[in-house]
């Protein structure tokens, strides 16, 4: 059984239910602002999933290496290992506002002290990418394919911080994400996603600081749902919003699963606003050729479960068709993976964004900008580090080619 707690005080319990799946209750207490999604309000009855965990306890999971690290660690001790043992050590240290102890533990979500500007010098060769996965897996209670984890540096970070003012020390939770790539996978990787995201910077949508290491191994990004006094708030990714589980992650359409869901979610007043820059996003992610903008890179964040909710900042950008010519799009739009063309973007504005065409032109032009202005700075950068130069003239290649279909060309 697991204790499950949001902004820090208890909600409720999960346990696994028949063969395989689980239920969780909440507790008796609980208030509606205790809710542990927007999905799944305060009720006497239970919750239950028929397979693995509800979506909102899964969205952290880790993936990939990390999971497969985590696994090999616990396993030996346990023979078996499912979600519920992953949850059970990545549970006190997680993405949103969320925590997760054994049924009697107190919350404690102490996250050793790593420097992130130790991070950013770090030289080719050094062992760090080991270390921090040794030391950070265990309270790396955050998702996603490619290797990372969560880390502590809280007087970092100057968004974070009034005036200089540091983080309450009473706080000890993560502050960024060190997000690392394998060479044999995705060559560059850091670096491509740092220019994705200058490029979603310029086109005026809401990036978190973002910082690649000197020797390109590691890309550091602030947490975006870290609040200046130390607290978190509430994340929920597009997975838990269409109740899909992890692996449901590619199933859907930027319609539906995205614009209109999105939709149901956000509060009215920031409704217009808000779908603009969401409809910006998908356009941006054909743009730059990212395949991989599946349901868990999109997400709503929130100060207040029943209160409004707004688009999270953006993150996980990348030009995989660097690596993946033939790439295509993660979930469909107007019924194809295929990469859309203008005329497809200004059906999907108009129709489920609501924004004028003219609105429209506008946002898919500054789009096309930002390709251009980027593009200088990434020749630049590949004239001065001649070993990213093969991934950064693809990557331009990629962008000139998407650039044109938002043209009409
Ligand atoms: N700046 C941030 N602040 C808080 N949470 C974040 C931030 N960036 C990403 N996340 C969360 O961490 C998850 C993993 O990050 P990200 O998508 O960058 O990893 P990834 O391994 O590249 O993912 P994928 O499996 O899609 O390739 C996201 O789905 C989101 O839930
Ligand atoms: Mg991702």
């Amino acid at each position: 059984m697991i204790k499950i707690w949001t902004d820090g005080t208890e909600a409720g319990l999960t346990d696994r239910l028949r063969e395989r799946g689980s239920t969780f209750v909440y507790a008796q207490t609980a208030a509606p602002e205790r809710a542990v999604s927007v999905t799944m309000p305060v009720r006497l009855q239970s919750w239950d999933t028929a397979f693995g965990l509800a979506p909102v306890f899964e969205m952290n999971l880790p993936e990939g290496v990390l999971r497969e690290r985590i696994r090999l660690a616990f396993a030996k001790a346990t023979g078996v290992f499912d979600e519920f043992d992953l949850l059970t050590i990545v549970g006190r240290s997680q993405v949103g506002r969320i925590r997760y102890t054994g049924v009697d533990d107190a919350l404690d979500e102490a996250v050793p002290f790593q420097s992130v500007d130790e991070v950013l010098a770090s030289r080719r060769g050094s062992n760090l990418y080991r270390d921090l996965l040794e030391r950070f897996a265990t309270s790396s209670g955050i998702s996603g394919v490619q290797p990372k984890v969560l880390i502590r540096d809280e007087g970092d970070s100057r968004t974070l911080t009034d005036a200089g003012k540091r983080i309450s020390p009473s706080y000890r939770g993560a502050t960024h994400i060190v997000k690392f790539w394998e060479p044999n996978e995705f060559p560059e990787l850091a670096a491509n996603e740092f220019f994705c995201l200058k490029v979603a910077e310029h086109c005026g949508l809401d990036v978190p600081r973002y910082r690649l290491s000197e020797d390109r191994t590691a890309l550091v990004v602030d947490r975006f749902d870290l609040r200046p006094d130390g607290t978190y708030r509430g994340f929920e990714d597009f997975c838990v919003l269409n109740a899909r589980r992890t692996d449901e992650k590619y199933r859907g359409s930027y319609e539906t699963s995205v614009l209109k869901r999105f939709g149901q979610f956000v509060s009215a007043e920031k409704m217009s606003g808000e779908s603009e820059k969401l409809f910006t996003l998908i356009a941006l992610n054909c743009a730059i050729r990212n395949g991989n903008a599946h349901l868990k890179n999109f997400g709503i964040c929130y100060d207040d479960v029943l209160g409004e909710a707004w688009l999270a900042p953006v993150y996980d950008l990348v030009t995989t068709t660097v690596c993946m010519p033939n790439d295509n799009m993660a979930l469909t739009l107007n019924g194809t993976i295929h990469w859309p063309a203008m005329k497809d973007l200004q059906r999907l504005g108009e129709t489920r964004a609501f924004t004028s065409a003219a609105v429209i032109r506008r946002i898919l032009e500054r789009i096309a900008d930002a390709l251009a202005d980027v593009t200088v700075e990434l020749a630049d950068f590949s004239r001065e580090y001649p070993a990213f130069a093969p991934i950064g003239e693809r990557m331009i290649e990629q962008w000139e080619i998407g650039s044109r279909s938002l043209r009409g060309a």
